[in-house]
């Protein structure tokens, strides 16, 4: 079975990885192939609840769905049932078949973090070894995991030493503790700490808005790559080194060109019932330039795709 990250790592030849970091209610597959063919190496999935996956949930089934194009494609689970991890992987493996699997060790979310998951799984280094070994007898895929710098006291270093002797193929690091949630500085010596102490693919993540910080994250803290989350909402030419220095008409054409293009593919794969999250990606990609207030007020009045699809045309 082929290994994507060691692929990936032998492909670039020392060029850093660029992922798409996971972001729930963003990360689609349309956004994915955008972002796939701005020049993303590999896309996440939005995090998928196991325990919805153990029960059977078609609607969680659903929402992994992906197209060739995307790939390599990570599948991202949350959850703290060990059971439900092992069936969850085993059903996504046969009806999904993606390239490999992420875990969630950084979700804040108080509803995530109430049932022991996401950054409250990260300070439980029994549970969390307990599923990434009982994930890793049940798969073939190459599993990865997403941190953060810090969680209820346990540090990114506890975390990576106490899996250190177990097959994890790559680890992204958001250089942010939970406490910070989702702002402030990115630590690069924890960063750092970690690639040094973990022999797998590392990615750094947090707060990269261009591609020129690309370079300076990889620069200080010697990681094979980057997650970029928040940077390609409606900037998704971020993976693109060419889209780097674009004077404003050649931005705001690609920004509706590119628009455009999400419409047609959100339309496509969810048809009226994707508008609510399509607004939340105009809102990104509308922002920035003459007239984009007014744009966005339009737009979020919008009862159909048509109606938006007429609004950018004009
Ligand atoms: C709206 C939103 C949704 C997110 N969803 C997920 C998720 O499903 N799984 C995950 O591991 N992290 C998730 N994150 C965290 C991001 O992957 C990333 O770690 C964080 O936003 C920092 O990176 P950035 O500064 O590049 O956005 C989410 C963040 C935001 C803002």
């Amino acid at each position: 079975m082929k290994n994507v990250w060691l692929e990936l790592k032998k492909k670039k030849n020392k060029a850093p990885i660029l992922a798409l970091a996971p972001l729930a209610g963003y990360t689609d597959s349309a956004f994915r192939l955008i972002c796939k063919n701005f020049g993303a190496d590999v896309v996440y999935s939005e995090m998928a609840s196991v325990t919805a996956l153990y029960y059977e949930s078609e609607k969680t089934l659903d929402l992994l769905k992906f197209c060739k194009k995307e790939k390599p494609y990570i599948v991202q689970l949350f959850g703290s049932d060990p059971a439900h991890f092992v069936k969850a992987v085993k059903i996504i493996e046969k009806e999904i078949k993606p390239d490999g699997f992420d875990i969630n060790f950084g979700c804040p979310v108080k509803k995530v973090l109430k049932q022991g998951a996401g950054a409250r799984l990260m300070s439980n280094l029994k549970l969390s070894r307990e599923i990434i070994e009982n994930v890793l007898k049940s798969t073939k895929l190459p599993l990865s995991v997403k941190i953060r710098t810090e969680s209820f006291s346990i540090g990114a270093l506890e975390f990576v030493k106490n899996i250190s002797d177990l097959p994890v193929s790559a680890l992204m690091v958001h250089g942010r503790t939970l406490k910070q949630l989702f702002s402030g500085p990115i630590d690069l010596k924890i960063i750092k700490e970690i690639k040094d102490n973990f022999s797998g693919v590392v990615l750094a993540n947090g707060g990269i808005n261009n591609f020129k910080e690309i370079e300076g994250l990889v620069q200080a803290t010697g990681v094979d790559g980057v997650g970029i989350g928040r940077g390609a909402l409606g900037r998704p030419w971020i993976f693109s080194d060419k889209c780097s220095n674009l004077n404003q008409t050649e931005l705001k054409d690609l920004i509706f060109k590119t628009a455009y293009k999400h419409l047609k593919l959100i339309k496509k794969n969810k048809g009226e019932a994707g508008l609510g999250e399509f607004k939340g990606h105009l809102a990104w990609y509308f922002k920035d330039f003459a007239g984009a207030s007014s744009l966005r007020a339009k737009i979020m009045n919008a009862k159909s795709f048509s109606e938006i699809e007429n609004i950018i045309k004009a």
